[in-house]
C-alpha cells in the first residue's frame, strides 16, 4: 500500500528561528510512521538549515516554487537543480503564484517538465476558482489545467506526479469555503479519468492524489477516506503544532483502520 502524504506548506511565514521551532515541536509529537509521509514545504531560505535539523525517517522537505530553467542570468530564481539535494518534492502551479504571479498554463508546464528533469516529483495544483464553479466550469478547468501541465512527460513520468486538487473557493487565502468529501471524489474520477484517457490505466491508477484547501484536524480524516486519496495539501494549519500532528495522527489512524 502507497504511503499517504501529508505536506505542510507554510507559505511566506516563519524564519530560519521560527521554523527551527515548529520542527522541534512537530519532532516531539509526530512519531516515524512508515506509512505516512509527512513534508514540510518552508520558504527557500529555510530549506538548507531544516535539512540538516530534521530527522530524516520524519519527514521530508518540499520547496514551495522553483524556476523552470536549469542555470543562467534569471535574477532572484532558483532552480530545480539547485534544488536537487535538498528537496523531495516542489510544489507548483499554486493557486497564489497562478493568481498573484500570474503563472500560466505554459509556465507551469515547464515547471512540472523541469522538476522531472531533475528528479525531484513536481506536487501539481490545480482546481476551479469560485466563478468558474457556479459556471459548472470545474471538468474543462481541470482538463485544461491537467492536459497541459502535463504535456511534455511520457506516461512513465507521469507516474511521478502527485496531483493535489485544491479549489480556490476552498483555500484559506481566497474564501476557506469547506469543500464536501463527496465532491472532492467527484473531482478526484475526473483527474483520474483525464490521466487515463491521455496516459493509459496504469497512470492513472499510479497518481498520487492529494486534497488540499482548509484542511485541518478536524476535517482532514473525511478527506483522507476518500477513495483512492493519497493525502493532503496543508496550508494555514500547517503552521500549528497541535493542527499539523493531529492531521498526521488522523492519516496514521485511518491506515491502521483500514488494515485492521
Ligand atoms: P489552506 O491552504 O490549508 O490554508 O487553505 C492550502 C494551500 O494553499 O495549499
Amino acid at each position: 500500500m502507497k504511503q499517504t502524504l501529508i505536506v505542510g506548506n507554510w507559505k511566506m511565514n516563519l524564519n530560519t528561528q521560527q521554523a527551527s521551532l515548529l520542527v522541534k515541536r512537530l519532532d516531539d509529537r509526530i512519531a516515524i510512521h512508515r506509512d505516512i509521509e509527512v513534508v514540510l514545504a518552508p520558504s527557500m531560505l529555510v530549506l538548507q538549515p531544516l535539512s540538516l535539523q530534521i530527522d530524516r525517517r520524519k519527514f521530508r522537505l518540499a520547496a514551495q516554487n522553483a524556476f523552470y530553467k536549469d542555470e543562467g542570468a534569471y535574477t532572484g530564481e532558483v532552480s530545480f537543480t539547485m534544488l536537487r539535494d535538498l528537496a523531495h518534492y516542489v510544489i507548483v502551479g499554486h493557486s497564489e503564484r497562478r493568481i498573484y504571479f500570474h503563472e500560466t498554463l505554459e509556465v507551469v508546464r515547464d515547471k512540472v517538465q523541469a522538476a522531472i528533469r531533475n528528479n525531484i516529483s513536481p506536487i501539481l495544483c490545480i482546481g476551479e476558482n469560485k466563478h468558474e464553479r457556479a459556471a459548472n466550469e470545474t471538468k474543462r478547468v481541470i482538463h485544461d489545467q491537467l492536459t497541459t501541465a502535463l504535456s511534455n512527460l511520457t506516461a512513465e513520468e507521469v507516474e511521478k506526479v502527485v496531483v493535489a486538487y485544491e479549489p480556490v473557493w476552498a483555500i484559506s487565502t481566497f474564501g476557506g469555503e469547506i469543500a464536501k468529501p463527496d465532491d472532492v471524489q467527484k473531482v478526484f474520477k475526473m483527474i483520474r479519468g483525464h490521466i487515463s484517457e491521455l496516459y493509459g490505466s496504469k497512470a492513472s491508477k499510479a497518481a498520487r492524489l492529494l486534497y488540499g484547501g482548509s484542511v485541518n484536524a478536524d476535517t482532514a480524516a473525511g478527506y483522507l477516506a476518500i477513495d483512492g486519496c493519497g493525502g493532503a495539501l496543508v496550508g494555514n494549519a500547517s503552521l500549528n503544532y497541535h493542527q499539523f500532528s493531529g492531521i498526521v495522527e488522523a492519516a496514521y489512524r485511518l491506515k491502521h483502520k483500514a488494515k485492521a
